[in-house]
């Protein structure tokens, strides 16, 4: 049996869609992907889900709702579904140690850097690549890594190093670290762990 996973999504859903394609593919022989939960009600990647014949659910955190509310809420929905991994694909919000606990190292996420550079509270989708061509860096790239309660200082599963080209704007960066980087690597650091969660079984 696979491993129930939900991908978690606020956006586009491009790393999402690396995911259905990995799946169709035969790329991902121990991952399920059982759900996709976002936290925003116009999110693209619900059409991507919806396409592809996944069940998808939003789940918002209300104007002033406190987040053990939200996280509540959130917990109620993947247990409902038997979720058993997470994978947070362009998830916009930061997740408390107590909601990790549930999945100890069972929460992945992508992040658009090579970390430990440009990363933690403030950096995330474009803010990162404006930032790294700011600072005037030669070399970013994108990471996987377990999720914990420090924002991005999970165990690096896998990291993979983008060069950056004269006249980069973020828009330009955004897009080659997604396609030389983060919709290689998610697939392959999903499985990785689905793998491993399906051995200890
Ligand atoms: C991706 O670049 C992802 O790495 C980043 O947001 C983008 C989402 O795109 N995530 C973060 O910055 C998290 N800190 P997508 O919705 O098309 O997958």
């Amino acid at each position: 049996m696979s491993v129930k996973t939900a991908v978690l999504v606020s956006g586009g859903g491009t790393n999402l869609q690396a995911l259905i394609d990995a799946s169709r593919a035969g790329k991902l022989p121990h991952v399920a992907l059982s759900l996709v939960l976002s936290n925003r009600a116009d999110a693209y990647a619900l059409t991507r889900a919806r396409e592809a014949g996944i069940p998808s659910a939003v789940c918002e955190r209300a104007k002033g709702e406190p987040r053990e509310a939200f996280e509540a809420r959130m917990l109620e929905i993947l247990r409902a579904h038997g979720v058993e991994m997470l994978v947070l694909a362009g998830f916009m919000a930061i997740l408390s140690r107590e909601f990790v606990q549930n999945y100890p190292d069972r929460i992945l996420n992508v992040h658009p850097s090579l970390i430990p550079s440009f990363c933690g509270k403030g950096f995330y989708g474009l803010h990162v690549h404006e930032a790294a061509l700011a600072y005037g860096v030669k070399v970013t790239g994108a990471t996987v890594h377990l999720v914990n309660e420090i924002p991005d200082g999970g165990r690096i599963l896998l990291q993979k190093a983008v060069e950056i080209e004269p006249g980069d704007t973020p828009e330009a960066l955004q897009r080659r670290v997604m396609e030389q980087a983060e919709w290689i690597l998610l697939p392959r650091a999903a499985e990785m762990v689905a793998q491993e969660l399906e051995e200890k079984r």
